[in-house]
C-alpha cells in the first residue's frame, strides 16, 4: 500500500506554495519523497519557505518566484523551470486572491484582479507548463494537475465576494474541460476546500472561526494534513483513475443541510 500511494522522486510545482494551503501541499509532497518547485510573487517568502522543507525533507523545495497574474509572468516561470528540470509529474494550481466589497461598489478593478489570476493563471500556467508534464507522463502513471477550487465556487457563501466565488466555480469547469482535452497522458482535478488557516482567511477566522467549526459537520477547521492528504491520493498511483472531477476537502460543510450550528 506504500508504494500505491507513494509521490517519491517525482518532480512538483505548487505554485503559491509559500504560504497557507500551497504551503501545506508543499510541505505534505516534501515529506512524501517529492522534489517540489514553489513559485509566487514574493521571493524571500519562497526562499525561506523552501530552506525550511528542504531542512525537513526526505525530498526537496526549491523557489522560482513569479507573478502567475499575468501570461508572461506564467512564462518566465516555464523558462526559470526549464533550467531546474525538463519534466513535471505534478503542477498544482493553488495561487489565488481574492476581493470583498459591497455589491454597488464591486468595480471592474475586483474583477480583473481576481480573474487574471485565479482563472487565466490557472490556465496559462497548465498551458506553458505542458510540456513538462507531458515528458514526465507514461502510459502507466499519467501526469496530474490540481487546480485548487473552493467550497465558494460550490455555494455562495455569505460574503460579497462575487468575482471570487464565480473564479472559484470557473476553476472548477474548467477542470472538467481540460480533463477532457488532456486525457489520457494528463489528469485534472480540483480540491474545493473548505476553511483553512491562511494569510487569506485570517481576518474571516479571527473573527468567526469557532462559529465556522461549529457549522462544520467535523466541528473544526482543516489541518495541514487534510490538505495533504488528498493531493497525494490524487497525484500517486492510487489516483491515477481519477480525472475530471472536484473534491471537496471541507469537513462536510458542502453536505446539504449542513449549514448552521449542529444542534
Ligand atoms: N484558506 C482557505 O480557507 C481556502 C478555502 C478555499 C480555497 N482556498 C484557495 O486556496 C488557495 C491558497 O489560498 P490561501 O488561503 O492559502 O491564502 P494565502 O496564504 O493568501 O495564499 C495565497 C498564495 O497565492 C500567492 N499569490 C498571490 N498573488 C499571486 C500572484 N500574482 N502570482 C503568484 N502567486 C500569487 C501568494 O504569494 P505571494 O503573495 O508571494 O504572491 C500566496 O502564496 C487560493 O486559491 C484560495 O482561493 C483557500
Amino acid at each position: 500500500m506504500s508504494d500505491l500511494f507513494s509521490v517519491e522522486g517525482k518532480t512538483a510545482v505548487v505554485t503559491g506554495g509559500g504560504s497557507g494551503i500551497g504551503r501545506m501541499v508543499a510541505a505534505g509532497l516534501v515529506h512524501a519523497g517529492a522534489d517540489v518547485v514553489i513559485s509566487s510573487r514574493k521571493a524571500q517568502v519562497c526562499e525561506a519557505t523552501a530552506a525550511e522543507l528542504t531542512a525537513e525533507g526526505p525530498g526537496t523545495c526549491t523557489a522560482l518566484p513569479a507573478d502567475l497574474s499575468t501570461e508572461a509572468g506564467c512564462r518566465r516561470l516555464a523558462e526559470q523551470l526549464a533550467e531546474h528540470t525538463d519534466r513535471l509529474h505534478i503542477l498544482v494550481n493553488n495561487a489565488g486572491n481574492t476581493w470583498g466589497a459591497p455589491l454597488e461598489e464591486f468595480d471592474d478593478a475586483a474583477w480583473d484582479r481576481v480573474l487574471a489570476l485565479n482563472v487565466k493563471g490557472v490556465f496559462h500556467t497548465t498551458k506553458l507548463l505542458l510540456p513538462f508534464l507531458e515528458a514526465a507522463a507514461t502510459d502507466d502513471d499519467p501526469a496530474r494537475v490540481v487546480n485548487i477550487g473552493s467550497i465558494n465556487g460550490i455555494e455562495p457563501p455569505p460574503l460579497e465576494t462575487y468575482s471570487y466565488t464565480a473564479s472559484k466555480a470557473a476553476v472548477h469547469h474548467m477542470t472538467r474541460h481540460l480533463a477532457w482535452r488532456l486525457a489520457p497522458r494528463i489528469t485534472v482535478n480540483a480540491i474545493a476546500p473548505g476553511p483553512f488557516e491562511s494569510h487569506m482567511m485570517r481576518a474571516t477566522l479571527e473573527a468567526a472561526g469557532d462559529v465556522i467549526a461549529a457549522g462544520t459537520p467535523m466541528q473544526r477547521i482543516g489541518r495541514p494534513d487534510d490538505m495533504a492528504g488528498a493531493v497525494v491520493f490524487l497525484c500517486s498511483r492510487a489516483g491515477a483513475y481519477v480525472t475530471g472531477h472536484v473534491l471537496p476537502v471541507d469537513g462536510g460543510n458542502t453536505v446539504a443541510g449542513a449549514r448552521g450550528p449542529r444542534g
